[in-house]
């Protein structure tokens, strides 16, 4: 019974969760809902993509090593971003070969163009302004196609990944990022925040995820996880892998900076007041205070943990 959909909403949110409207491609998931931007995507985010390329270009590779494309292979990036696992996965083929790569943001294609003109790799990117609902190619046209951490973006998840499907050539592979196992770096217990913090950020982020993503005003409603879509959406064998991000202290200046800037998210953001105690909030202002004795990167006990998990179909 897909169609009669119940949300199971949370306590604490269910006031902020509004039953699904009417279908639309319009992106869902604004990364900051008290700054409505039209363009989420536009100027200024290349650096903080840019930033979360750098972060987990190690695990990235792996993960690009792993989808094994050769020379030869046609590939799409679908919601390439900064193209930063693109130019990954352009390493992987000939030279006379070609990525190619699609994004609605022409603010972040145009980066991109100018960014790898002089590029060896580079130059064996095609990028195109195209949205995942609707992709310029004909059907079975990819061997693989990737999509990191842009089809959460769609209000209608199942037909985006139709659509992705669609592209993919008989004995090809469709290949999401999204899903995965929080991110952690805090020991287990702390004498400024008590046990659990890294749980309490889990819990928070899933619920302002939910409620920004599936449970958003425009969001056509679909029941389930991350495997029954790409099946919904015809692919078969269906499996997960998750890699594990890891890194202990030193952190890098900028490992650093992308850490602070998700904490700050949390301590600061009024959007994020209701997903997370006051006591944390407070906590956490100390906590990314260069000045305060309890400023997070002066502890020499951090462990960075991230699983991210890649859902593949044939
Ligand atoms: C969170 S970023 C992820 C970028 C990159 N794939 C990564 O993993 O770092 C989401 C990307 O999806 C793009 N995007 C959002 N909606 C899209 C759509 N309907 N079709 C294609 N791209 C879309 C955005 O412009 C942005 O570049």
């Amino acid at each position: 019974m897909r169609e009669k959909f119940q949300p199971q909403f949370r306590p604490n949110s269910a006031d902020r969760l509004q039953p699904p409207q009417e279908k639309t491609n319009a992106i869902t998931h604004q990364h900051n809902p008290d700054t409505p931007d039209p363009t989420p995507f536009g100027p200024g985010s290349e650096e903080r993509l840019g930033r979360s390329d750098r972060f987990y270009e190690s695990t990235n590779r792996k993960i690009a090593k792993w989808l094994s494309p050769g020379p030869g292979n046609r590939i799409l990036d679908a919601g390439c971003g900064t193209a930063g696992f693109t130019q990954l996965l352009a390493e992987l083929v000939g030279d006379g070969d070609h990525v190619d790569a699609a994004d609605t943001s022409d603010h972040l294609l145009e980066y991109n163009r100018s960014r790898f003109a002089d590029d060896r790799v580079g130059k064996r990117i095609r990028f195109h302004e195209a949205p995942i609902q609707d992709l310029p190619f004909e059907d079975g046209t990819f061997d693989l196609v990737w999509s990191s951490r842009a089809v959460h973006h769609l209000a209608d998840q199942l037909e985006g990944v139709k659509e992705l499907a669609r592209i993919v050539a008989p004995g090809g592979k469709l290949a999401i990022r999204e899903g995965g196992v929080s991110a952690r770096f805090m020991p287990t217990t702390m004498e400024l925040t008590g046990t659990g913090l890294n749980e309490r950020l889990a819990d928070a982020m899933e619920s302002w995820f939910a409620s920004h993503v599936h449970f958003a005003e425009d969001a056509v409603p679909y029941p389930y996880g991350w495997t029954q879509l790409l099946r919904d959406a015809g692919m078969k064998d269906v499996t997960a892998r998750t890699f594990i991000h890891e890194f202990l202290q030193p952190f890098s200046e900028e490992q650093q900076t992308f850490l602070l800037g998700g904490l700050t998210r949390w301590a600061t953001d009024e959007s994020r007041e209701d997903y997370l105690s006051e006591e944390d909030r407070s906590a956490l202002k100390r906590l990314i205070d260069p000045d305060d004795v309890e400023y997070v990167f002066n502890r020499p006990d951090l462990h960075f943990i991230e699983g991210i998990t890649v859902y593949v179909g044939n």
